[in-house]
């Protein structure tokens, strides 16, 4: 047997077990447990530190499975059939007769649902009997992890298995739009605005502000790698970690590349490994290049905020 199979075998037995196992996604990994258990999914909130009152985002493989739990709406068909699977979750009711854990949605009547792209983390959903809740697999408020490595540093050998999908392809986590009335971005995330402007055709309204908390993960503080991150500076201290997005013709060891030509798929992809990096380094505090707020930009300006309300 392939150890890819082998693997997923040994994640269906843990999942099966009501154990919490971290996937791969195409975003960031996840932390991820039977959605349908309350016994599964209330050892997330503990292993994570997660307050409760912060609901999770289901994983589904197809649309009929997800049908079970939620109602769908005609904004849903439209941003599905152009963005599943991928870095996209939707906040939809609940149906009375779901199945869904109350952990899961803090017992309100609405949930957070995806379809996840990994090709390993698909094939895992399809042999499963149940989706699979799963937040980003790191402690609560600081950095998420994008390799398998980031998790064993969240979570040591608190966590039983880890499914290794390599470095996660997009780096940042999806884009949260509600469409349980008019459609509302909770999160700007992996898919810019303007894609979803286009699908909708209409001007999306954005709501992450703090004061009216609707996504718990629109807290200030979040996203941080534990030191002080400064941002849109053009030059930094010289006991700085300085990220940047362009090259320079000077050399300095305290310089990090986050892309050489302003790429910013690319620097949506180092981010966060990136600032974990500079920790481990020693650094104590972190400078960051101003970067362009089109594009994926507008979401990678958004964690550096709130990295920086340290
Ligand atoms: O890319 C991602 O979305 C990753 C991967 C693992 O799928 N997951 C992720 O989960 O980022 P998490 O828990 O770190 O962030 C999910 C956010 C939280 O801020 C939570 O408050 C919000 O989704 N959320 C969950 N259910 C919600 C609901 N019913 N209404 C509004 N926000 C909700
Ligand atoms: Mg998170």
């Amino acid at each position: 047997m392939s150890t890819r199979l082998s693997n997923i075998k040994k994640a269906i037995k843990y999942l099966n077990k009501n154990d919490c196992i971290a996937i791969p996604t195409e975003t960031v990994y996840g932390l991820a447990a039977n959605a349908y258990s309350d016994k599964a999914t209330s050892k997330i909130y503990k292993l994570k530190k997660r307050p409760k009152n912060n609901p999770l985002i289901v994983h589904y493989y197809k649309l009929e499975d997800l049908e079970k739990d939620c109602h769908i709406n005609s904004n849903f068909k439209k941003l599905y059939k152009k963005f599943c699977p991928g870095p996209i979750s939707f906040v939809l009711k609940l149906k009375k007769n779901s199945s869904i854990s109350k952990n899961v949605t803090n017992n309100k009547n609405t949930i957070a649902v995806r379809f996840p792209k990994h090709p390993i983390t698909r094939n895992l959903l399809k042999k499963l009997k149940f989706p699979l809740a799963a937040p980003s697999a790191n402690i609560s408020k600081s950095v998420s992890p994008v390799t398998k490595g980031d998790v064993i540093d969240e979570f040591g050998n608190r966590i039983k298995f880890i499914l290794n999908g390599g470095r996660t392809k997009i780096g940042l986590e999806s884009t949260i739009i509600s469409l349980v009335s008019k459609p509302t971005i909770l999160r700007l995330g992996g898919i810019e605005r303007n894609r979803l402007n286009k699908i909708l055709d209409t001007k999306i309204i954005m709501n992450n502000s703090p004061s009216k908390i609707l996504s718990p993960g629109q807290y200030k503080l979040h996203y941080s790698p534990g030191i002080p991150v400064r941002l849109n500076v053009k030059k930094a201290k010289i006991d700085e970690a300085f990220l940047l997005i362009s090259k320079r013709k000077n050399k300095s060891k305290n310089f990090f590349y986050l892309s050489k030509n302003k790429n910013l798929k690319e620097i949506a992809k180092k981010l966060y490994q990136t600032l974990r990096k500079v920790k481990k380094l020693g650094y104590k505090s972190i400078a960051v290049e101003r970067i362009p707020k089109k594009e994926l930009g507008e979401t990678i300006n958004d964690r550096l905020q709130r990295a920086s309300n340290y």
